[in-house]
This record gives structure tokens, sequence and C-alpha cells, in this order.
């Protein structure tokens, strides 16, 4: 996607991904194939409880991602644009699933832009599938022994397992 004096664009697809879900998976897909680099940037902020720590979130990820070369997985501290930038991204990526999460999407995008007007704020939605899916729900369903398959990919199933055991 070389636009604007044919520079290839970074973009950034940031979350908590704990853990990875196949709805993340899907989204990484598309941005992978729109952009030239896409790093995905797991927050380090201890804002919320996790069940996973930022080491395994990122093994997970890498081993999910390994066949995509434009893909890069990194963990991120503070500010979101000012990782963008120091990364060179003109673009953050987001997935939208459903109306619920515009609210809080429109919010992060617009004071992000308020930040850093530069970084445009790209939202893409995952397939149909995945509309419902969330790494929320998904440990909520491992926690008490339901996690339906094909959710998440068979690694992080198998990591789910061990760690509500
Ligand atoms: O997967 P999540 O939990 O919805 O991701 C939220 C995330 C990590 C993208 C957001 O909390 C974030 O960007 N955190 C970094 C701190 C920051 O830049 N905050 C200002 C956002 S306007």
């Amino acid at each position: 996607m070389a636009t604007e004096k044919n520079r290839p664009v970074t973009a950034i697809y940031p979350g908590s991904f704990d853990p990875v879900t196949n709805g993340h998976l899907d989204l990484i897909g598309r941005g992978a194939m729109m952009f030239d680099r896409l790093i995905v940037a797991v927050t380090s902020n201890p804002e919320k409880d996790s069940l996973f720590t930022v080491k395994e979130r990122i093994e997970m990820l890498e081993a999910v991602t390994f066949d995509w070369k434009n893909i890069e997985v990194e963990v991120f501290q503070g500010l979101l644009v000012d990782f963008a930038r120091a990364k060179g991204a003109r673009v953050i990526l987001r997935g939208i699933r459903a109306v619920s999460d515009y609210e809080y999407e429109l919010q992060m995008a617009m004071m992000n832009r308020k930040i850093e007007p530069q970084i445009e704020t790209v939202f893409m939605l995952p397939g149909e599938a995945y509309s419902y899916l969330s790494s929320r729900l998904v440990k909520e369903l491992a926690r008490l022994g339901g996690l339906p398959k094909g959710l998440v990919p068979p690694l992080v199933e198998e990591r789910l397992r061990i760690k509500v055991s």
C-alpha cells in the first residue's frame, strides 16, 4: 500500500492480546494484506488484570503469525502514539466488531489524533464469525471449562487449558 511519495506504509495493531483470538488473527491477516509492514504491539501497561504475562502473550503471537513475513510482534509501554512515532508508523489499525465497540474506539482514535495528527486510525471489520468473540469471553469460558473449538488457535487453547487448570 505504498502511497504518498511511495513510502511503504507501516501500521501498528495495538492491543492487550490476553490471549490472541482467531478474531485478532483475522484482522492481522487483513492488515498484513493491506499494509507493507504490520507491527502487532502488545501493551505492557498494567491497567488490566491479565491472565497471561506479556512474555507469554508475545510468544503466542509470534508463533501464530510466524508465516507472515511482513508482521512483527513487539511490546510497548506508555502512549501508543509515541510508540507509533518511534516506529515510523502512519497508521493505527483497530478492529470494530459491533456498534458497542464504536464509542470507545472513537474516543481513542480522536484522542490519538489530538496528540498526533499525522497518524491515522484505520478501522477494519473482522469476519462475521468473529463478531461476538473477545479475549475476555474466551478466558471466562476456559475458566468454566466450556470453551468451544475454533475460537482461538490450537496453541492458545492448549496454553489456556494449562493456565486455568
Ligand atoms: O485490546 P485493548 O485492551 O482494547 O487495547 C487497548 C489499547 C492497548 C490499544 C489502549 O489501551 C492503548 O492504546 N493503550 C496505550 C496507552 C495510550 O496510548 N492511551 C491513550 C489512548 S487514547
